[in-house]
């Protein structure tokens, strides 16, 4: 299920080139310096292609109680712990209000394939 990158997305990968330029707000949540900063160090890209795989069936809709993509307030909480622990808890699973399976339930996944994925939800409900 491969979609077409969405002109907001494309910016947000290659954010240095579009200057700050505001895109009207198709879906993602306005764009801001500190989202970028936060996951500069990720291959966006890359974790929206698994983030479609492996963690929209949940987060897509909220499913088990998952925090929907996009929802901003449903994230803002979660994004302050910082990335690092969102990453880890990702990748071991926990569960709190709700069941997140260790890797999103694909052991075949990679530590940073965990990570960009988590990187592009973030960048994506800021
Ligand atoms: C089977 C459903 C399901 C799938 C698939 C799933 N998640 Fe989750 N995820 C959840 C639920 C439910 C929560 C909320 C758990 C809670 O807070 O109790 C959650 C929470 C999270 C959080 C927030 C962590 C925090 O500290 O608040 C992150 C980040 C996350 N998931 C990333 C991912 C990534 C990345 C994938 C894909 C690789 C993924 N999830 C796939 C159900 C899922």
């Amino acid at each position: 299920m491969k979609k077409i990158l969405p002109v907001a997305a494309i910016c947000s990968i290659f954010f240095i080139g579009c200057g700050g330029a505001q895109e009207p707000a198709a879906e993602a949540p306005a764009e801001g310096g500190a989202a970028n900063e936060l996951v500069s160090g990720y291959d966006l890209a890359n974790g929206q292609e698994i983030y479609d795989t492996n963690c929209a069936g949940c987060h897509a809709e909220g499913v088990l109680n998952a925090p929907k993509t996009g929802e901003v307030e449903a994230w803002t909480a979660r994004i302050e712990q910082g990335m690092e622990t969102l990453i880890q808890k990702s990748i071991d699973g926990y569960t709190a209000e709700g069941n997140m399976p260790a890797r999103g339930g694909n052991d075949a996944l990679t530590d940073e394939e965990v990570a960009n994925s988590v990187a592009y939800m973030v960048k994506e409900s800021m």
